[in-house]
């Protein structure tokens, strides 16, 4: 198969390309190297699956609609998979048109080019900020999500509504994956785990927003890679799909679990919990597991202990 991965030198989609190539699959990589953090990071992503004989980067931006049809006609992809974004939720709250021109113009491009190259199954990269501040936990697919409290949250509510969109008029099969807070090597610069291990390894202060109780249902690159393939080999018609650990995790556990990975304590200073930031998020599996065969395998120890090894290695 011939898989075009949008976002392709980004932290989930990198590992995304490396399992697929793995298997045999054709990539084509698409990312534009923006700025959000350093390319210099985007570009070790990608080092190795770059002299793999089977991966093609193209360096193009989503919102550039001519030169990715090019792109497209040059390659004639089977499937896509959609997770080039602005990423974050703070940031969109400085920037919420940039945000909205990626993560929505983007996506339509993606679909419209999708659509008429006849792509066969087309994997969108959602999250589950689109919950809001969902009261009834864990968070289902069912359940209303029409109160994003973040621009960053909005858009990707809208790339939901759009696949549905153009699933409706053209038929075309796509999968939206509701991600829960991604973590693990190669591992986004702007999120906790990465600021945090930076900071305890340096022997700096980190600010913890809120009380430390705060959840997140943290979940391990690999298993995130993992549900985005067996959603890409399904070819659903159109679906929805938490993909989380469904194991919540104090935002102070977090931190411990940290300390004791790199072997140092915490300097913690204490801020309020910033707007746009929801208090839990936890992430009902069931669907995912019937129609998927999903399965989160990876513990949070076991996950940020890869993670700082890598970040020692590579990062440090
Ligand atoms: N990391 C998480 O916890 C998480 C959670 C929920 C959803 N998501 C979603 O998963 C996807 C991947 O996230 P990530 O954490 O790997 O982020 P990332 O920032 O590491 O990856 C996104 C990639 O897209 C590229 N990109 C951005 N704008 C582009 C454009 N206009 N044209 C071409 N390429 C562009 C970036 O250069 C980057 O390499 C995103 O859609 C994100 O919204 C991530």
């Amino acid at each position: 198969m011939k898989i075009l991965i949008t976002g392709a030198a980004g932290f989930i989609a990198s590992h995304v390309a490396d399992m697929l190539l793995k298997r045999g699959d054709k990539i084509i990589a698409i990312d534009n190297f923006n700025n959000y953090y350093s390319q210099k990071s985007k570009r070790s992503n990608i080092k190795q699956a770059e002299s793999h004989k089977n991966y093609t980067l193209f360096e193009a931006d989503i919102l550039d609609t001519e030169k990715i049809r090019s792109i497209f006609r040059q390659t004639a992809p089977d499937k896509v998979i959609h997770l080039a974004a602005r990423a974050g939720v703070r940031p969109s709250l400085e920037n919420p048109q940039l945000y909205a021109d990626v993560n929505i113009k983007g996506t339509i491009n993606i679909l419209e080019l999708s659509h008429e190259f006849s792509i066969k199954n087309f994997i969108f990269g959602s999250s589950s900020s689109v919950y809001g501040s969902n009261k009834k936990i864990p968070f289902k697919e069912t359940d209303p999500v029409d109160n994003p409290i973040s621009p960053y949250a909005a858009t990707k509510r809208a790339g939901e509504l759009l696949c549905y969109t153009y699933h409706h008029l053209y038929n075309l099969n796509i999968s939206c994956m509701r991600f829960f807070t991604v973590y693990g090597e190669r591992g986004r610069p702007d999120m906790a785990p990465y600021k945090f291990t930076k900071a305890i390894n340096e022997g700096k202060e980190i600010t913890m927003y809120g009380n430390g109780t705060t959840q997140r249902d943290y979940t391990y690159v690999a298993d995130i890679a993992r549900g985005i393939i067996a959603a890409l080999d399904k070819n659903h018609s159109y679906e929805i799909f938490n993909l989380g650990n469904s194991k919540t995790v104090q935002l102070k556990e977090l931190i411990e679990t940290i300390e004791d990975a790199v072997g140092k304590k915490a300097k913690i200073k204490q801020q309020p919990i910033q707007p746009g930031d929801v208090t839990i998020t936890y992430a009902d599996l069931t669907k995912s597991k019937k129609l998927l065969s999903y399965n989160s395998k990876t513990s949070i120890d076991e996950g940020i202990k890869n993670f700082v090894k890598w970040y020692k290695e590579e990062r440090a």
